[in-house]
């Protein structure tokens, strides 16, 4: 049953990107390569997906994607800033076209009132940083991270007032080897994702309190992929996996993010398995201040998952993604003694494995505010598909519209529940490079008509859930047919 009926007044509708997935424009344009331009020719190299170089080619026709989030009644738009666009080193000297590339994107949001939703970084560090001292693995790029977030506060702070320092951080420390370009020392070391996650606190921290003193009313939150871990019986054994998959995997980073400290049980946990990283005096005050000026959490949220109490012996393992877009193709997360991934065979799920769970997103939402009683925008939630542009120009995603719907559906569910849900920004506003599909696996309003092996002109049209969501959006989510 519905409560709610239409959302509350200023609730931001709109969607989202990132900048390599969407902007191309990579080589030249005064930009220097970040690791995502690199770690997306290798994927080229090895499964033929189209690379970084030109993706969407936003960067030539972002007057056009803005037009386009106007027409369908966009009152906010989630991208991120491209840190070797605008620092080419990563520190240093700054590429003007870069810098100026933002402001006119900014200026053509304001223009059509979207209120822009920025994140500071999304994946791709600078290979400047990299090649440097290794990104992640070195407590230097604490200090740069500030550097890069002073940079860009300074410079859009009259333009920008929501910034989340950095994306899904959870989903960088478990595939850490897929988001970053990582040495074999790096790649081997079993406790460097954890030393890289605690580096990730303490620069996300200094970017939090260099917002409230830098941006006048600035509203500083970080993207989590967020999916609630359902026990697979009732079995305390499964429910007991369920709450250590639930604090490894969330509330891990939510703690950091809002409370200042990490997670008892999961120091313990890593204290155990020889996984513990270094935590240098002042480090936790510092993330403990970083919290004071955390104002809202964005959180991506795709799926729920399942688990089950731990295979004895079983060896640690990270979830596969699906590769090859046909159902079925999944491998579970394995952390021993903790807890081991398994179908849930209520719900089902898309070609790429991605299991649809709307109730997922309420229980969520509704999870976070019973707890931290903290505002919420949904940075990210979408449908990957195989979109098929006809001969007229049309394209016909019922799936992506009925997926929308149903998880619109749960957040007035929280709504009416307390959860105090600032936005809805799905994934994503025009069709862009997936992080493991190249451009074949398609989420966006607008369909940009390229394949992987073919850059062709990326023209723009207009998808059958482009015309559903500005009706969405005209009527404030009250009409969802
Ligand atoms: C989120 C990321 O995890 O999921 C996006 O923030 C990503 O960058 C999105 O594109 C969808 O995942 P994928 O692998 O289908 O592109």
């Amino acid at each position: 049953m519905e409560i709610v009926t239409s959302f509350p007044e200023g609730f931001l509708w709109g969607a989202a990107t990132s900048a390599y997935q969407c902007e191309g424009a990579a080589e030249g344009y005064g930009k220097k390569d970040n690791q995502q331009d690199v770690i997306n020719r290798e994927i080229h190299d090895e499964y033929g997906y189209a690379d970084a170089s030109v993706a969407s080619d936003h960067y030539h026709h972002y007057k056009e994607d803005v037009a386009l989030m106007a027409e369908m009644g966009f009152s906010s738009y989630r991208f991120s800033i491209n840190w070797a666009r605008v620092l080419p080193d990563g520190v240093g000297e700054p590429n003007p076209e870069g810098v100026e590339f933002y402001h006119n994107l900014l200026h053509e949001l304001h223009a059509h009132n979207i209120e822009p939703v920025v994140t500071m970084w999304h994946y791709d560090l600078p290979m400047a940083l990299v090649n440097k001292y290794g990104g992640w693995g070195s407590r230097q790029i604490v200090d740069d991270f500030e550097y890069y977030a002073c940079f860009i506060l300074n410079e859009y702070k009259d333009e920008v007032k929501y910034w989340l320092t950095i994306n899904e951080q959870s989903i960088v420390v478990n595939y850490i080897d897929r988001k970053n370009k990582l040495t074999n020392e790096q790649k081997f070391d079993p406790k460097f994702r954890y030393q890289a996650n605690h580096y990730m606190n303490l620069a996300h921290a200094r970017a939090a309190i260099a917002v409230h003193e830098i941006v006048p009313g600035g509203q500083c939150g970080a993207a989590l992929d967020m999916a609630p871990y359902y026990p697979h019986t009732c079995d305390p054994k499964d429910i007991l996996a369920a709450k250590n998959a639930s604090n490894f995997k969330n509330y891990f980073y939510m703690d950091a993010y809002i409370c200042g400290e990490y997670t008892e049980s999961v120091l313990a946990y890593l204290k155990r398995q020889g996984l513990m990283f270094d935590i240098q005096p002042g480090d936790m005050e510092l993330i403990k201040k970083g919290s004071e000026c955390f104002d809202f959490l964005g959180i991506n949220y795709y799926q729920s998952a399942c688990v089950k109490a731990p295979t004895p012996g079983a060896a640690r393992r990270s979830k596969q993604n699906n590769k090859i877009g046909k159902g079925g193709h999944v491998v579970y997360e394995v952390q021993p003694d903790l807890f081991e991934g398994c179908k849930n065979e209520f719900i089902g799920d898309t070609d790429f494995s991605m299991p649809i769970d709307p109730v997922g997103l309420e229980y969520v939402l509704e999870d976070i505010n019973d707890r931290y009683h903290i505002p919420v925008m949904i940075c990210e939630n979408g449908f990957g598909a195989y979109d098929k542009l006809e001969k007229d120009g049309s394209i016909h995603d019922p799936y992506r519209i009925e997926y929308i719907r149903e998880h619109i559906k749960a957040m007035k569910a929280a709504i009416a529940n307390g959860v105090k849900l600032l936005g809805y920004n799905p994934w994503s506003a025009f069709d862009l490079l997936s992080t493991s599909n190249g451009i074949a696996k398609r989420y966006g309003f607008v369909y940009v008509d390229r394949t992987d092996d073919d850059v062709k002109e990326c023209k723009r049209y207009r998808k059958d859930s482009f015309y559903w969501y500005k009706n969405v959006i005209a009527t404030n989510g009250k009409n969802l047919e």
